[in-house]
């Protein structure tokens, strides 16, 4: 068993890990169709309270670097694992595992929990956070063919009258995903819900760039959709989806998923994305059915 131990990074090297993190970064944001999550992830760095980079160390050697933040967020404090590097000839010997003691050891007292964002196409990250519940997963699928609506089932704008209530239900909903998932409390969630939607949709229905569905099946109205488009180049992106609960089980959360399918190709993007709560078994199986696959995985690590 390998004994780790650390040093804070210098200048220069502080330097060298920012710019190769960056590289990474913008590979990993251009892979998820997400480019705008470089420049997010650099103004957190800059927004933060506390930061530290560490250089990791085998019998003095170095092999890897650790980078850690504390910043304000919704009213709270939150620490953020920015990134746990070890270089590629000391991969597999316990060093990556020790180093998530390091990232303990230094929450301890700033925050409950350290959250993580982690890419689920990589095996090694798989196993090392596997321990950590995932809060939120963004999923992404490339878009082909235009696909059809089952039969009997229409897509139609949401009415005026429609919105008042949906809009209530929306931020009820979404407030309370937060707190199922231990990302909240339940003010953070609502005054977080309420701020994000405002933002959002300014302008309610007319809101450009933003498609709301309402689906109507047997003349009823069955559930909704949310769709806002561009929200990276020649990506739309699912904000909600919500079938009706006594109307779920019947195949209408596909249909509405179908409906931003078509929205998204009239618009001309090549790819729908979309954001899904860990404890949402429901939908991850609805969606993963429907050809999403996972591109980021907020995890959360108890200190
Ligand atoms: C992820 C990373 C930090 C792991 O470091 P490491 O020192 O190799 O990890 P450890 O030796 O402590 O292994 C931790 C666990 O992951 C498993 N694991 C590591 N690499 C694996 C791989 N390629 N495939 C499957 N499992 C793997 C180990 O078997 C171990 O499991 P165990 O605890 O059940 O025994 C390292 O691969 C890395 O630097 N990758 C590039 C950067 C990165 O992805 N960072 C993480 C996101 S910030």
């Amino acid at each position: 068993m390998s004994e780790l131990t650390t040093r804070l990074a210098d200048g220069h090297e502080t330097e060298a890990w920012r710019e190769q993190w960056l590289d990474r970064l913008t590979a990993q944001a251009a892979r998820t169709r997400r480019p705008s999550r470089t420049e997010q992830a650099v103004r957190r760095r800059e927004r933060a309270e506390d930061a530290v980079v560490w250089r990791l160390l085998e019998s003095g050697t170095p092999v890897g670097y650790l980078s850690m933040l504390q910043l304000a967020e919704d009213g709270t404090t939150i620490v953020v694992l920015e990134e746990l590097r070890i270089d590629e000839p000391y991969r597999r010997r316990g060093l990556g595992r020790a180093a998530i003691e390091v990232a303990r050891e230094w929450a301890r007292g700033r925050a409950p929990r350290i959250s993580v964002s982690t890419d689920p196409t990589d095996p090694a990250q798989l196993a090392l956070f596997r321990d950590a519940p995932i809060g939120s997963q963004n999923m992404h699928k490339d878009l082909g063919e235009r696909p059809s609506m089952p039969a009997g089932i229409i897509a139609r704008r949401m009415s005026a009258e429609e919105f008042g209530p949906w809009w209530h239900e929306q931020i009820i909903g979404y407030a309370e995903s937060f707190v199922l998932n231990g990302l909240l409390t339940e003010e953070q969630a609502r005054e977080r819900a309420e701020k994000q939607s405002g933002e959002l949709l300014p302008s309610g229905l007319d809101t450009p760039l933003h498609d709301i569905y309402t689906i109507v099946a047997e003349d009823k109205p069955v559930a909704s959709i949310w769709v806002c488009h561009e929200v990276e180049p020649n990506t739309s992106f699912v904000f909600d989806v919500v079938v009706d609960e006594g109307h779920r089980g019947k195949g209408y959360g596909r249909a509405a998923m179908v409906a931003a399918e078509q929205s998204a190709l009239a618009h001309g993007s090549q790819t729908l994305g979309l954001n899904v709560f860990g404890h949402n078994d429901v939908a991850l199986g609805l969606y993963t059915s429907l050809g999403y696959r996972p591109t980021s995985q907020l995890r959360t690590i108890t200190v």
